[in-house]
């Protein structure tokens, strides 16, 4: 082998360094500023406030390698070069220098570092969108042009393929060249100036290396010009390295095979979609878990369960004991370490496998029964309308055996049979609207006198779990909580002591929902529902079939039996009067109203 992932990682971020460029942190895959996104899906999203001026970068130069979760592409995996978790190389200029040192610096890189003929490389540029009044970027052919590129070696791209931004929200936007390699004649048509650009086969791209940031997309579509220019550029590490080794895929590289041996060493009846979707799925769901997601139906904790589930199915469909996902996690833990692409790690590796365990075994019950059911389902043409299954058959499987919506699509697809989402999801909606019912089983949230004090004091320690896992993140959550005249208290999982600045952003967010005077909405579902509303709760056990949830604006959102103030505009001031610890790996919040 002619390339390691760590020595990659070194060859890019040694580069970058002796370039005066500061490597930076990994941060979480939860995103910590950003609403619109569930998971960090670029080495620039955990810093993109440095991009609008709202935040001060540690250098204006900066680089580092930061593991990303892209949930679009799962359905694709399985393919040569799709991931569902990835490392991404990131370099940036912050208001430094913009289009043609950063073209210089993609091309000596990949050129003179990572020694690949520059023949083989070409690069894209923006075509301009007169619909959005954004300009081609000519700028960028010309550098492209004066290190050494043809005029054959540049692509004109249009908005879809070439112009970045994070996502659909807010978000610091630019034109952006990409790079891509040519794996060879033999994996399709060469490219003609101006003709048909095969990036799905035979050019693969290596590099995005360079959004040219001079852009802000705001909420409603349209775009504002930044205060100063950035640069920032990303590139997928497996895939640079499965590219360096001239590999077929990324399961080549050795974040992935050994995983995939092992899992085909363990099945009966091994192929191999099935063992890139166990590989991949079981160390997305690693980091999910790792980031204290726990699996449920709905958001990060649905994307998860998806995961896990569809992993166990593959699991099952290759002919291996069900208990074998405990052992490839193990593994696929190991190795991240092996490979120096690891988290920090919140949890041991004996409870994340003990995660996936519970998952495991809940759904390994259903999923025998949920199959047989599937069959049989397929196997009568009443079943069947214009080649689609019935959708109350599709719920069927969700609601009764936690088939989530895409696993049945894969299972009908294989039978080259349709579903229908949006009927599947017309289904979800109504099977929310469930007959108001028996209250008298709900979970008091720690009141236990309740008066006007404690009520508002018991309104205040939603906003202050909320502001917990706004400021500290979102695998904080209740592990008690007791109100009396005085005080609320608070008890939360979390490692070491809060800082005076969390714990004045904590207060903060709490004062500034207050001062919001937002209402207080109370609605009455099932507990399923509440759990797919998102809504936070404990004990489930404890929950009676009906529970009523809590909603605070967009800011809180939990399962309570209530009395809560109507409006946070009548809490007064909130404090946090003491932070300590409670017990191992638990601190306690003591906070007052005045
Ligand atoms: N943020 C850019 C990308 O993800 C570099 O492609």
């Amino acid at each position: 082998m002619k390339y390691t992932v760590k020595e990659v990682k070194r060859i890019f971020l040694d580069y970058f360094k002796n370039h005066e460029h500061k490597q930076i942190k990994n941060s979480s895959i939860i995103p910590e500023n950003v609403d619109s996104l569930l998971f960090i899906n670029a080495g620039m999203a955990p810093i993109k406030n440095v991009f609008t001026g709202q935040q001060i970068p540690e250098s204006k130069r900066m680089c580092n390698m930061q593991i990303c979760i892209r949930t679009n592409d799962i359905d694709s995996i399985g393919d040569r070069h799709h991931l569902s978790s990835f490392c991404m190389l990131g370099s940036w200029s912050v208001g430094d220098y913009f289009k043609e040192d950063a073209i210089r610096f993609a091309t000596d890189l990949l050129t003179n570092h990572f020694n690949i003929p520059i023949e083989k490389l070409y690069a894209t540029a923006f075509s301009g969108d007169e619909k959005r009044g954004i300009p081609a970027d000519t700028d960028s052919e010309i550098y492209w042009k004066k290190v050494g590129f043809k005029d054959n070696q540049i692509v004109k791209c249009g908005f879809e393929d070439n112009f970045w931004r994070m996502g659909d929200g807010e978000s610091p936007c630019g034109p952006c060249t990409e790079v891509f390699y040519d794996t060879g004649a033999e994996h399709g048509k060469s490219y003609e100036e101006s003709g048909y650009f095969d990036d799905k086969k035979r050019y693969i791209e290596i590099w995005n290396a360079g959004v040219f940031m001079q852009y802000l997309q705001k909420e409603d579509g349209t775009y504002t010009n930044l205060p100063f220019n950035s640069v920032d550029t990303g590139s997928g590490l497996e895939r640079l390295v499965m590219t360096l080794n001239g590999f077929d895929s990324v399961y080549e590289t050795e974040v992935y095979k050994p995983i995939l041996e092992f899992v085909a060493q363990n099945a009966k009846t091994p192929n191999t979609q099935s063992l890139r979707i166990i590989a991949d799925h079981i160390k997305t769901s690693v980091l999910i878990l790792n980031a204290g997601i726990e699996p449920s139906n709905a958001k990060r904790g649905y994307v998860l369960r998806r995961l896990l589930r569809r992993a166990i199915r593959h699991i099952r469909t290759i002919g291996a004991e069900p208990s074998l996902i405990l052992e490839v996690a193990k593994r696929t833990i190991d190795n991240l370490i092996e490979c120096d692409i690891a988290p920090d790690w919140n949890f041991s590796k004996e409870e994340i496998v003990a995660k996936i365990m519970q998952e495991n075994d809940k759904f390994s019950k259903l999923l025998g029964n949920g199959l047989k059911e599937f069959n049989n389902f397929i196997s009568r043409e009443e079943n069947i309308e214009s080649g689609e299954l019935k959708p109350e058959l599709v719920f069927k499987l969700y609601d009764t055996f936690g088939f989530p919506f895409e696993m049945t699509r894969e299972l009908a697809e294989e039978n080259n049979i349709k579903v229908n989402e949006e009927e599947f999801n017309k289904l979800f909606e109504k099977h929310k609207e469930v007959s108001k019912g028996d209250i008298g089983k709900v979970f008091k949230c720690g009141l236990a006198e309740t008066n006007e004090i404690t009520t508002k004091l018991h309104t205040a320690t939603h906003l202050l779990q909320a502001g917990l896992k706004k400021v500290l993140g979102d695998h904080v959550s209740q592990k008690g909580s007791n109100i009396t005249d005085e005080r609320l208290r608070f008890d939360f999982n979390f490692e070491r002591k809060m800082t005076p600045e969390e714990i004045k952003a904590v207060e903060d967010f709490v004062n500034d929902v207050i001062s919001k005077n937002v209402q207080v909405v109370k609605e009455e579902m099932s507990y399923e529902d509440a759990q797919k509303s998102g809504a936070l709760g404990l004990f489930a056990n404890k929950y009676g079939d009906v529970v009523s949830v809590y909603t605070i604006g967009e800011y809180s959102k939990e399962i309570c039996g209530g009395p809560h103030a109507e409006n946070t505009g009548d809490l007064g001031k909130f404090k946090i009067a003491k932070e300590e610890s409670s017990s191992a790996g638990v601190r306690r919040i003591k906070g007052i109203l005045n």
